[in-house]
């Protein structure tokens, strides 16, 4: 009865999971892929690039290009899964309800800010004035977004 061991392990595992998992709404856990997903992105944005191009953080060719590589992927994530319909509350948010009645608005905007990362993504790296300028859209593309479907 050996094989028992491994499988009641196994068991409990998937257990621990579904258990975690069940204690979210759909729409918790929504908002809180979106929340990392552009926490992690804002890390790299806000706390590398941006004060490179600032001059507020020495400028490092290889930092730069890796995070900007970052940026443009993470570009991609929180729109399609994490802002479902009825995700405007369930966990606390600054997403407005705005978003879900001009969801086509918001979905161009997000798709405007994304190719300005991917942009990013290939010129950071290459020299700090040509980052500088496209560091300068992409932050363009987040607060036209920001400052009407994010409360403050
Ligand atoms: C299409 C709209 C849109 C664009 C474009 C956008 N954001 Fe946001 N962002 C939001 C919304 C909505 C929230 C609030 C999410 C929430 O609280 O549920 C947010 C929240 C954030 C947060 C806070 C996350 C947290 O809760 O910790 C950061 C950081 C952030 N965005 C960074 C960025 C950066 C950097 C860019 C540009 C590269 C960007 N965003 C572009 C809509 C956008």
């Amino acid at each position: 009865m050996k094989p028992v061991a491994p499988v009641v392990m196994i068991l409990a595992v998937a257990c621990t999971f579904s258990a975690t998992a069940a204690a979210q709404t759909p729409a918790e856990r929504a908002i809180k892929y979106r929340q990392a997903a552009l926490s992690t992105m804002g890390f790299h944005f806000f706390g590398i690039l941006a004060p490179m191009a600032k001059g507020e953080r020495p400028y490092d060719a290889q930092v730069a290009a890796r995070s900007a590589k970052f940026v443009a992927e993470l570009s991609e994530m929180p729109w399609h899964d994490g802002f479902p319909a009825g995700s405007d509350a369930g966990a606390p948010t600054k997403a407005k309800p705005e978003i879900w009645k001009d969801k086509a608005k918001f979905d161009k905007l997000a798709q405007a800010m994304q190719a300005e990362a991917a942009k990013l993504g290939q010129v950071a790296g290459t020299d700090l004035a040509t980052m500088r300028t496209q560091v300068q859209a992409t932050a363009k593309a987040c607060t036209n977004c920001h400052d009407e479907f994010r409360a403050r």
